[in-house]
């Protein structure tokens, strides 16, 4: 029997599976209005345009509701580096190559006290407080251009704000499908996704 530690409460399961179903939407969205033939759409694009609005919003929402979950209960310390990452990063990245395939322990077994591994903080880190923050900043932007991007950064605003918030959009693309593989290097390929859903971390 594998033992099994309590790391999902309730809201970040809430937090998670709705942050996941609106970045899908926005990502499907987002792939149609990028490169849809006006005339022969994947999705019409008026939908996709409103759609991705709605969609956007709510995941700026639910954002802000992820970064005040992690202010008032003790996950916030899961997303703040410790001393010697990059030690730490080189010895997480050896065991992906090499040592998981000779069945040697992980370096940094999952606890209460730290949940992620080194790569998978930098991951987390990056994505949830870099590209998601510039990906919202950027739509609210593109969703008011009137207002926000001309007024304040001048008559090339729009361009730069777009390419912004493609490049950051592309960048949640990428990271999900990492995102999913590495799920599945769990005790078993399914464990961690059960997890995700009852709260209970499978340990190796
Ligand atoms: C269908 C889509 C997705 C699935 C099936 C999925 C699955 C999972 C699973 C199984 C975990 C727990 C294992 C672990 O800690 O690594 C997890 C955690 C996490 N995922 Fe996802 N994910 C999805 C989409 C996303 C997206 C789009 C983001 C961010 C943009 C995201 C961000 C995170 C974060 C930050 C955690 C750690 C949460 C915490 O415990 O504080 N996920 N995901």
């Amino acid at each position: 029997m594998s033992e099994k530690v309590y790391l999902y409460p309730v809201w970040i399961r809430f937090w998670h599976w709705t942050n996941a179903f609106l970045c899908l939407l926005l990502i499907v969205t987002g792939i149609s209005m990028q490169y849809s033939d006006p005339s022969f759409p994947m999705i019409r694009f008026d939908w996709s345009v409103s759609i991705h609005n709605t969609a956007g919003v709510l995941l700026a929402m639910s954002y802000l509701f992820f970064l005040l979950g992690n202010m008032v209960t003790s996950n916030g310390k899961h997303y703040v580096f410790r001393k010697g990452i990059l030690k730490n990063l080189w010895a997480q990245a050896r065991f992906y190559a090499f040592g998981i395939f000779k069945g040697e322990n992980p370096p940094f077994p999952i606890s209460v006290e730290s949940k992620f591994n080194p790569l998978q903080k930098l991951s987390y880190i990056v994505i949830m407080h870099l590209a998601i923050p510039i990906v919202a900043i950027s739509g609210v932007m593109l969703l008011y251009p009137e207002i926000i991007a001309n007024e304040f950064f001048g008559s090339k605003a729009l361009h730069t704000t777009d390419i912004f918030h493609v490049v950051m959009g592309f960048t949640v693309s990428l990271f999900l499908i990492v995102h999913l593989y590495f799920c599945t290097i769990g005790h078993t390929p399914t464990s961690n996704f059960k997890g995700m859903i009852n709260g209970f971390h499978e340990k190796h």
